[in-house]
């Protein structure tokens, strides 16, 4: 059966993504820093179900020469995207297609891109589709060109689940005081670590870092690392070609 958010649950996730998900703004620099081109380069890129595209948004207004194809399976969330991104006028094109669709990365714009990111929503694949998409995006991509993914990590063992809760309730409570000066947020969501784990939705089948690294790996890519992470969120990629270096050390 083809699993997608339905639209009540993509409204649910804006309305708490801020204050729960750790170092969100940061987790989306990261994501700029590791794209390898210059600022001002021509690139293609693709963010992965982009939900109100608020990663898009950040690449766009790093790399003001930047094209991106914005896609999410919501509708909800694509008329959003619609309204952040409508400044950007023809920089920015939207689409709706599932992850879990064949030739998905084609459909969203043929021909090769430089960079495919996303944020949050390729735990929505099984292992196999995971492994499927990694190669799909290694074959989407020029060289040079990378694919830098956010997502919920499986812990690798009882004890890594329970300090992720442990620091990953620490963090809402302390980004409901940071954004919004109390705890009444953190009283709304503090469960969502515990549930996240204990009673896992049927979509959200995150795969352990090893796994993603191996995936990406076994794909063809190079300089293939895990950049950062937190209370089982990570952010790791790779790339085809290792311009990267040279592209940072210059800005
Ligand atoms: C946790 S949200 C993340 C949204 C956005 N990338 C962000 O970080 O703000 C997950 C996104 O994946 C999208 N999604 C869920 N299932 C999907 C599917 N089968 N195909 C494409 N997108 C999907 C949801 O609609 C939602 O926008």
């Amino acid at each position: 059966m083809v699993q997608q958010w339905d639209d009540t649950e993509a409204k649910d996730f804006v309305a708490m993504a801020d204050i729960v998900i750790p170092d969100r703004r940061e987790q989306f620099e990261i994501v700029v820093d590791l794209v390898p081109f210059g600022r001002d380069e021509e690139f293609v890129f693709i963010d992965i179900g982009c939900g109100e595209g608020l990663l898009t948004k950040v690449i766009l207004d790093r790399f003001p020469k930047a094209i991106a194809h914005a896609s999410d399976a919501a509708a909800e969330m694509t008329s959003k995207a619609a309204t952040l991104l409508a400044p950007y006028g023809e920089r920015a094109k939207l689409s709706q297609h599932n992850i879990h669709d064949r030739d998905y990365l084609n459909s969203i714009v043929t021909g090769q891109v430089g960079f495919i990111t996303s944020s949050l929503a390729v735990h929505h694949c099984h292992d196999t589709e995971k492994k499927a998409l990694y190669k799909s995006a290694f074959d989407k991509l020029s060289s040079p060109g990378a694919f830098v993914i956010i997502d919920a990590v499986k812990p690798a063992s009882k004890w890594g689940i329970k300090l992720n809760k442990k620091y990953w309730r620490r963090s809402i409570q302390q980004q409901s005081i940071e954004l919004t000066g109390n705890e009444e947020q953190y009283q709304q969501y503090k469960q969502i670590p515990a549930t996240f784990y204990d009673e896992p939705q049927e979509e959200d089948k995150p795969a352990t870092a090893i796994n993603n690294l191996r995936f990406l790996t076994e794909a063809g890519f190079k300089g293939v690392d895990y950049f950062w992470h937190k209370c089982g969120f990570g952010i790791f990629g790779g790339y085809k070609g290792l311009r990267h270096i040279a592209v940072l050390e210059k800005e």
